[in-house]
């Protein structure tokens, strides 16, 4: 499976000319951009080789939800991939897992690939808490998709109308492993931490049934360090923020990627 680098451009660009400009700069085969929604339709139209990613979107589909994107329009632009649950929304505007789990039901009824961010902080870390956060973001984050909680639990989720899915049936899967004290911070974890976590990820994934999912990395990745993730087999690529502003920054770790594809 070749490895996917994802650019999560956040609240970046200011303009929609230097949108353009850094969708072009960045523009290579093996790359998801995921622009702000206000560029995603001119991103669309300017790359030839990366695909298109969203960085959220609404679990209804259409209706009076003010200022919501759903699936369906964010399917209509292009787009193959949707950012869910990234630490930002959780921290900025208080994002849920069970609103995590709507979103995750809604992308997959959608036919786009979610990509489930987890990740502990560092208070979190420090007190030894890492497993039990990812533990509780990805059974309840993954939680409609089929019966991956106890029924007592699950019955606890605001819509479980949304349940369409039988875990069995989920192929398209990208869990993002971004502990949150590693973001923006230029400080990443050790590959060697990753390691270990994607063993329990997919130790878990297994206990809820699900194949075949992706597991990758995100947290201060450059070029300067992304060889050091990237070579392993079982880190399945990276989810890069701030170095994804600069299109030959994004490009290098694209073809550092693509040594190990
Ligand atoms: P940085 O690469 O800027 O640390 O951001 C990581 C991230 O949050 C990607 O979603």
């Amino acid at each position: 499976m070749p490895k996917i680098i994802i650019a999560n451009w956040k609240l970046n660009p200011a303009t929609l000319a230097e949108a353009e400009e850094l969708a072009k700069a960045s523009d290579v085969e093996g790359l998801v951009i995921c622009p702000p929604y206000p560029f995603l339709k001119a991103a669309a139209g300017v790359v030839k080789k990366s695909q298109l990613g969203a960085q959220d979107l609404f679990w209804e589909d259409k209706g009076a939800y003010t200022g919501e994107v759903s699936g369906s329009q964010l399917k209509d632009l292009g787009v193959k991939f949707v950012i869910i649950g990234h630490s930002e929304r959780r921290q900025n505007l208080g994002e849920t897992d069970e609103m995590v789990a709507k979103k995750i039901a809604a992308t997959l009824q959608d036919g786009l690939i979610p990509i489930l961010c987890v990740g502990e902080t560092r208070a979190q870390r420090d007190a030894g808490e890492t497993k039990e956060v990812v533990a509780r973001e990805l059974k309840t984050g993954l939680s409609l998709i089929g019966n991956c909680l106890p029924a007592s639990e699950a019955g606890k989720l605001k819509t479980p109308n949304q349940n369409k899915f039988g875990t069995g049936q989920v192929k398209n899967l990208v869990v993002a492993y971004e502990p949150i004290w590693a973001i923006g911070t230029g400080t990443p974890d050790t590959p060697e931490n990753m390691l270990e976590m994607i063993q329990y990820i997919e130790g878990i994934m297994n206990e809820l049934g699900i194949m075949g999912t992706v597991v990758i990395y995100g947290g201060s990745v450059t070029s300067k360090n992304a060889e050091s993730f990237l070579r392993h087999n079982e880190i399945g690529g990276a989810l890069v923020g701030g170095a994804s502003l600069n299109g030959e920054e994004i490009k290098a770790i694209v073809k550092i990627a693509e040594k190990y594809n």
